[in-house]
């Protein structure tokens, strides 16, 4: 991050020197860090379109090109040849582990995946008709009161027993979390199963039968869980990052995290864009539904499609579509409506004008949705699933920050457009 280049701003002829920082790839950045000290002036910047919040060494994702790197390591290498755990162990540590590493990685892992008994209790004070996203931001906050010796993010070692307990808990949590929403018991984790086998085991099983997990389903909820592991400073990443800049606990600064996460815009997305598959119901109906995406006097936006930095295919949306295709056959599911619609709604969307001149592309979250639902899981569990698996990219960028010495508490400024500074009226006079 070499900073020997400067940029110019004049302000009322005033010229103030900003240094221009090189990052290894990608656009230059404007350093304004001491910009208001000098100037008196804020920047502003809604929506952050414009701003770095932070340095990282962790994602990055190059919108034109459609590629994303966890590591420098390309998404589809790794979708293809890695599995979620060997990219959790990256995306934490930076570089890919040996087999030895990634063997006490793994047992770590699986040692951590029962949830404190007491929480079973927590649980159940939840009305049953909850969606699961909201169990999970309270069961995941909960967790700080649960484990409290993994709290004091001064010790590294905490540290590091926080980010392993939160990435084995999670998926006990989401589908405890489903168990309880359809009324049946809770299904302890196995630990001889991988860890999708086992958050599938955990879902699906029943203890009136046995339940044998399928390797290519396993595969494909694998797939889906690296798919999602991090996306650099997203909405729900940068919430996560500015909760534990003022020194909370990591399982708080998660929950935070989810709870953002579930918004339509960013993580609910998928269950969204399932729904409005249903909703269209047949190919006839799509120029319709076309309309409304575009006319400016309708709020209706195709959900599953675009996206703030990608501006042409989302490159987890490339292999997501692939593993559509390979769970569909797998099931057998050749004619499902869903499907169809979902087809020629993408078909449809990429020839039409108004999608292409605003790089408009089906995002990662069009296609998940069409293989959980296939999985059998109901819509509401899609966030729970996405949220589970953004768990380590959370926690990776959460003890980057916590680790860097510059970490400071975020605090934006904004550009104050209220009243001006006016005396008190009493309530008799108003
Ligand atoms: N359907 C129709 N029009 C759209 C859509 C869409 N899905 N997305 C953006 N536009 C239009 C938008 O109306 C705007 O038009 P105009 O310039 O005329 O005002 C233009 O495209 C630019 O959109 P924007 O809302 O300013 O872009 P943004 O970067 O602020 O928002 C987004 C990105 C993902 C929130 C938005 O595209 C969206 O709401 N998409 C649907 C929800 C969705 O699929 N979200 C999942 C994102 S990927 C997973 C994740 O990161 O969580």
């Amino acid at each position: 991050m070499a900073d020997s280049k400067t940029a110019k701003l004049l302000i009322n002829n005033a010229e103030f020197e900003l240094p221009v920082l090189t990052p290894t790839v990608g656009p230059e950045v404007l350093d304004i860090r001491k910009l208001y000290g000098q100037a008196d002036v804020f920047t502003y910047d809604p929506g952050f379109t414009s701003t770095a919040s932070c340095d990282s060494t962790i994602t990055y994702i190059d919108g034109d090109a459609g590629e994303l790197w966890y590591r420098g390591y390309p998404i589809d290498q790794l979708a293809a040849k890695s599995h979620y755990l060997e990219v959790c162990y990256l995306l934490l540590y930076g570089e890919l582990p040996t087999a030895d590493q990634l063997h006490d990685f793994e047992s770590r892992v699986t040692r951590h995946t029962m949830v404190h008994e007491q929480m079973h209790y927590f649980f159940r004070g939840f009305r049953r008709d909850s969606h699961p996203m909201a169990t999970m931001v309270g069961v995941v906050g909960a967790m700080s009161a649960f484990y409290h010796d993994s709290t004091d993010i001064g010790d590294p070692w905490q540290r590091e027993v926080a980010a392993i307990r939160l990435i084995a808990k999670l998926p006990t949590i989401a589908a405890m979390a489903y168990k309880y929403s359809i009324g049946q018991p809770f299904v302890y984790p196995k630990n001889e199963l991988d860890y999708a086998s086992n958050f599938l085991h955990m879902c699906f099983s029943v203890p009136a039968e046995t339940y044998h997990v399928d390797p290519a389903l396993a595969r494909a909820m694998d797939r889906i869980f690296t798919l999602h592991a991090d996306h650099e400073q997203n909405a729900s990443t940068s919430t996560v990052r500015l909760a534990g800049s003022s020194g909370a606990n990591p399982f708080a600064c998660i929950a935070a995290g989810i709870a953002c996460l579930w918004g339509p815009a960013h993580g609910g997305a998928n269950q969204a864009a399932l729904e409005m598959l249903r909703e269209i119901g047949t190919v006839d109906n799509i120029p319709e539904y076309i309309a409304k995406a575009k006319d400016k006097n309708d709020p209706f936006k195709l959900m599953g499609f675009g996206h703030r930095v990608y501006k042409n295919f989302d490159p987890r949306a490339k292999v997501m579509k692939e593993s559509a295709d390979e769970v569909l056959d797998l099931l057998g599911v050749h004619n499902n409506p869903t499907l169809q619609v979902a087809k020629e709604l993408e078909k449809i969307a990429l020839e039409d004008e108004y999608f292409i001149e605003k790089k408009l592309y089906p995002n990662v979250d069009f296609y998940s949705g069409i293989i959980l639902e296939a999985m059998g899981f109901p819509t509401s569990m899609f966030t729970p699933i996405f949220a589970l698996s953004r768990t380590v990219g959370w926690i990776a960028q959460w003890k980057e920050m916590i680790g860097d010495p510059q970490n400071k508490i975020g605090r934006p400024r904004q550009l104050y457009i209220g009243s001006l500074k006016r005396d008190y009226i009493d309530i008799e006079t108003r």
